[in-house]
């Protein structure tokens, strides 16, 4: 890198939560990819962490776990450190290293099989279908919260089999364990919301336990036979990952979907066309969006990285969202192309052994909407500003005013 490149990239900060909500982040990346892909910033708000923004170089990162770490002692798989009291009462697999994470992981795996998928797409079509019959025509609405919340609060509800009646406290605590507002100004409302979480959660277990085995999710976990091993504060975690795993990305997904499909309308008459797409249209949005911005890992030992010193203890901060927009291998990446030929190989749902285990369920959620739409010819129009939140770790859409054409 020449002496030029260095400074002007040195005092690149590519995790300022605003370059998120305007979409400024984009062109930051950009420069990253084109002269320091992995490059170092001293100084953030979130501390020091190395920026890996290329695609092979994030992968190669991923598949070694032995030296860069998930574990939550080391400060977890976001930007945002982890509190290391929260650690103490909320331990899950998605921040634990091998060979813990496997044995962790094959409890809830068995819940996302294309059998179980197979079981639940009846009830996720029937839902569907019933909140777009209920959209308002000739007026504006906000898809966030006629769409995308409520899909995924209920497809959530479905899948844990949880009170149907009380399936907003789902949206109300996934949003509590993410929103930055609270983790750095309202901690004690924050802390009070998980332990309500914790509260309900630990009742149904109790129930689900003396109730024998059924096929939801909560049901799978307690009576799999490695659900001994874990005690109340890992249940907890892993339920508060579910919950964020199953329910921002994926709405937000959905809220992308509606921006999209406003700004290229031609997109929508290609699915129309050749609905043979939609499988590959569901993979493109999530492409685009980029749900989960990043993961970071920790180091575990001092290592030459492609001729740079990582140290140990060093973060690495591994952005799927520019991975996601390579130039040579995704073609005008800032576009939303329903039949872009590799749109399956984005980086969205991570690589190796920490691979999203919801991917399956969040691949059909997307692909029964885009059907469902299809059916009904739901074309989108605009009508106002999309807003999105300032945030590091996860592509939060607060808002898609929309009408119905
Ligand atoms: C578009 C939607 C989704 C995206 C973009 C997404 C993204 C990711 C990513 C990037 C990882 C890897 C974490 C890492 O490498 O550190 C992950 C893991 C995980 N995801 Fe998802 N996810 C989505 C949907 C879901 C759904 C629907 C669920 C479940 C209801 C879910 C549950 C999980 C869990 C439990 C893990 C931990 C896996 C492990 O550590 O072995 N995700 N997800």
């Amino acid at each position: 890198m020449s002496t030029d490149t260095l400074d002007r990239t040195a005092s690149l900060d590519p995790s300022l939560p605003e370059r998120f909500a305007d979409g400024s982040a984009h062109a930051i990346f950009a420069q990253l990819r084109r002269e320091a892909p992995v490059h170092w910033c001293p100084e953030s708000q979130f501390g020091p962490f190395w920026s890996i923004s290329s695609y092979d170089d994030i992968v190669a990162i991923e598949a070694q776990p032995a030296l860069f770490s998930s574990e939550a002692k080391h400060g977890g798989v976001s930007i945002i450190e982890i509190n290391p009291a929260e650690a103490s009462y909320m331990e899950s697999f998605i921040m634990m290293d091998p060979p813990r994470h496997a044995q962790r992981r094959r409890t809830i795996a068995p819940a996302f099989t294309p059998s179980e998928m197979a079981r639940l797409a009846d009830s996720i079509r029937t839902r569907t279908a019933a909140c777009l019959d209920a959209l308002p025509r000739g007026e504006t609405f906000n898809w966030v919260d006629r769409v995308s919340i409520p899909l995924t609060i209920d497809m959530l509800a479905i899948l844990f089999d949880f009170p149907w009646d009380e399936r907003d406290s789902l949206r109300i605590w996934s949003d509590a364990i993410t929103s930055l507002d609270m983790i750095a100004n309202r901690s004690q409302e924050r802390v009070g919301l998980l332990f309500q979480m914790a509260g309900r959660f630990h009742q149904l277990w109790l129930e689900r336990q003396a109730a024998g085995p059924a096929p939801d999710l909560l049901s799978m976990m307690i009576h799999s036979q490695s659900f001994g091993e874990m005690d109340a504060a890992e249940f907890m975690g892993n339920m508060a990952t579910l919950i964020v795993g199953g329910n921002d990305t994926t709405r937000n997904s959905m809220s992308g979907l509606a921006e999209a499909l406003t700004l290229w309308p031609d997109q929508w008459d290609k699915l129309r066309s050749d609905p043979s797409l939609v499988a590959n249209a569901a993979s493109e949005i999530i492409r685009w969006q980029s749900p989960a911005l990043h993961m970071r890992r920790t180091a575990l030992e001092d290592t030459d990285f492609k001729g740079h010193q990582i140290r140990k203890g060093d973060k690495l901060v591994l952005w799927y969202v520019s991975a996601n927009r390579e130039e040579g291998l995704f073609p005008n990446g800032d576009l939303f192309l329903v039949d872009r030929p590799n749109a399956r190989r984005h980086l969205c749902f991570g690589y190796g052994i920490h691979r999203c285990v919801g991917a399956r369920l969040a691949e059909l959620q997307l692909q029964v909407l885009i059907e469902e739409m299809l059916q009904r010819d739901i074309r989108l129009e605009t009508s106002g500003e999309v807003e999105r939140a300032a945030h590091p770790f996860l592509a939060i859409v607060n808002r898609v005013p929309v009408r119905l054409g």
